[in-house]
């Protein structure tokens, strides 16, 4: 099938009691992962790039390789620009044939993170590309956005109604207490915030910092309205332990083509276990 915006998959779980999974990818063998997940569950499915897996390959080697892996696919797919700042590189996965983007102004003040992510609506809904945008400060580091604990807040509800009115996004992240990247203690998370904000406003929400929080609170967050669920840090981990994990038992092979299919088992297992988890497998 060719590659589809979020509107429709997201507009199917919200309210349906499930979430589809957004996994961060960095080439072509852990695309290959993701996309051979959500077939094996029949679910439909979010490809993500951070900012700077884009910069590394470039957008057309990128855009090339999912194709070729997503065409022939009988799940929903679509491929979304994780956390980017820079209007310019939003501007290109655009023109290049990403169906999804978000915009990340959530480091500046309310009224200026309104306008770009205002900016960033106009750009891409005529091009029937679906917009996510943040507000609050999640902690931790994704890519090169870098959120000390001291300067994370949660998202404000009435400030999250104000801005999901004005920018109207296709999808919402708003800081619940999450983070990107390993918990170092027991995450804190404002159920109560999260429920309030689902109910005043209409856009799907997306729930950020997956790797890491416990299966009870994953199912709470979609229970209380997360319709996106962000897992990166996990498909790192599996990326480079499972490429390890293989040679350090098969270390006179020097086989490179049996290590990328070690690395590919650990993260498609990962992935496929997310999946079920979220409950979106059988939801194409
Ligand atoms: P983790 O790296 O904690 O899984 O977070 C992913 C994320 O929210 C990407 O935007």
């Amino acid at each position: 099938m060719p590659l589809e915006n979020m509107n429709a998959m997201l507009g199917k779980a919200a309210g349906a009691g499930y979430a589809v999974g957004a996994f961060n990818i960095l080439d072509y063998n852990s695309t290959k992962a993701v996309v051979l997940a959500a077939e094996e569950t029949n679910a439909p499915v979010i490809i993500q790039t951070s900012a700077k897996t884009v910069i590394f390959w470039g957008a057309s080697a990128i855009i090339s390789w999912i194709r070729q892996l997503a065409g022939p696919s009988r799940v929903p797919i679509a491929l979304h620009l994780d956390h980017c700042k820079d209007l310019d590189l939003i501007e290109e996965c655009i023109e290049s044939g990403w169906t999804s983007v978000m915009i990340d102004a959530s480091s500046k003040p309310f009224e200026e993170n309104l306008s770009l992510s205002r900016k960033v609506v106009q750009m891409a809904r005529p091009k029937n590309v679906t917009v996510e945008a943040e507000l609050g400060a999640i902690v931790g580091v994704e890519d090169d956005i870098h959120v000390k604990q001291q300067d994370s807040h949660l998202a404000d509800s009435d400030q999250a109604i104000k801005f999901c009115e004005d920018v109207e996004p296709d999808c919402f992240a708003p800081a619940i207490g999450t983070a990107h990247g390993v918990y170092k203690g027991v995450p804190k998370i404002a159920y109560d915030l999260l429920e309030e904000i689902a109910a005043k406003i209409e856009a799907p929400i997306a729930l950020h910092g997956g790797t890491g929080l416990a299966d009870n609170v994953f199912k709470k967050c979609i229970s209380l309205g997360c319709a996106k669920v962000n897992i990166s840090t996990q498909l790192k981990y599996a990326f480079i332990d499972g490429f390890v994990a293989y040679h350090n038992a098969n270390n006179i092979e020097y086989n490179p083509l049996k290590v990328i299919d070690a690395q590919f088992d650990a993260l498609k297992a990962g992935i496929v276990e997310k999946i079920n988890l979220f409950g979106s497998s059988g939801k194409v």
